[in-house]
């Protein structure tokens, strides 16, 4: 898997992303659709940034019985988005539904990642509100394996876990890693972060970057920045 930047376009509507695409005359960036513009826009909108020259990350996270994520997983890889994701506590079962629901009759499919522990839940609210009493990084870790099993391709997880990641599931298991700030830049509400060369070093296989790249000041600078820092 190559490495890339993909940017968070965490924007309400429409016309506010593709403002902030237009600025991108040179390369496009691969770009991360979640669950807000999707709701607020409808799968159009993945198609319209497609049809942009953009590759696209559907951030949905689907949680559900496994027929319900297999049907729902068939139709995300008709809207043709180049990666997309899903919550690894739904179970093996649940994943290898997505997986078959995903493949398209040529065999090819996008990358399908997981997310294992969100970062908002922590060690006690894990303990409090799930019933689960391992420590979280085992829990991660574990979720990380069952995804592998379940022929996923990688799990989102912090900067900080992508190395312990590999070494439990291999280099070639893709790490997504969000909570990446410019070493200068504002840190905002995110508590564990790295610069992109720093989650180049320790092996992330794509950074998503939101705020760093769409509130800056000039954000198709702000995003080649983080191409030279973590790509080249
Ligand atoms: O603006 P910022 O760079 O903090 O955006 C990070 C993006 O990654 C947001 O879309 C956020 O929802 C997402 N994300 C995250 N932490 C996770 C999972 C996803 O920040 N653990």
């Amino acid at each position: 898997m190559g490495k890339d930047v993909i940017i968070a376009c965490d924007f309400s509507s429409a016309n506010d992303v593709f403002a902030f695409l237009d600025k991108f005359t040179g390369r496009k960036p691969f770009v991360k659709i979640g669950m807000e513009l999707f709701y607020a826009e409808g799968p159009q909108i993945v198609r319209e940034i497609k049809k942009r020259g953009h590759k696209i990350f559907l951030d949905l996270k689907l949680h559900d019985i496994p027929n319900t994520v297999k049907k729902s997983m068939a139709v995300l890889s008709r809207l043709d988005v180049d990666m997309t994701n899903l919550h690894a506590s739904g179970t093996v079962r649940m994943m290898e539904a997505a997986i078959e629901g995903l493949t398209r009759p040529d065999g090819t499919r996008p990358i399908l990642i997981a997310v294992t522990q969100l970062t908002s839940t922590d060690q006690q609210s894990m303990k409090d509100d799930l019933l689960i009493d391992h420590p979280i990084d085992e829990v991660v870790m574990h979720y990380a394996h069952n995804a592998k099993k379940a022929g996923l391709d990688g799990v989102v997880c912090s900067p900080l876990e992508a190395g312990k990641v590999h070494e439990v599931c291999g280099k070639e298991f893709v790490t997504v890693t969000p909570g990446v700030r410019f070493a200068d830049g504002d840190v905002g509400d995110q508590k564990r972060v790295m610069t992109p060369e720093q989650a180049k070093l320790i092996g992330s296989d794509y950074i998503v970057v939101g705020r760093p790249i769409t509130a800056a000041e000039d954000p198709v600078a702000a995003y080649e920045r983080c191409v030279k820092e973590f790509v080249d």
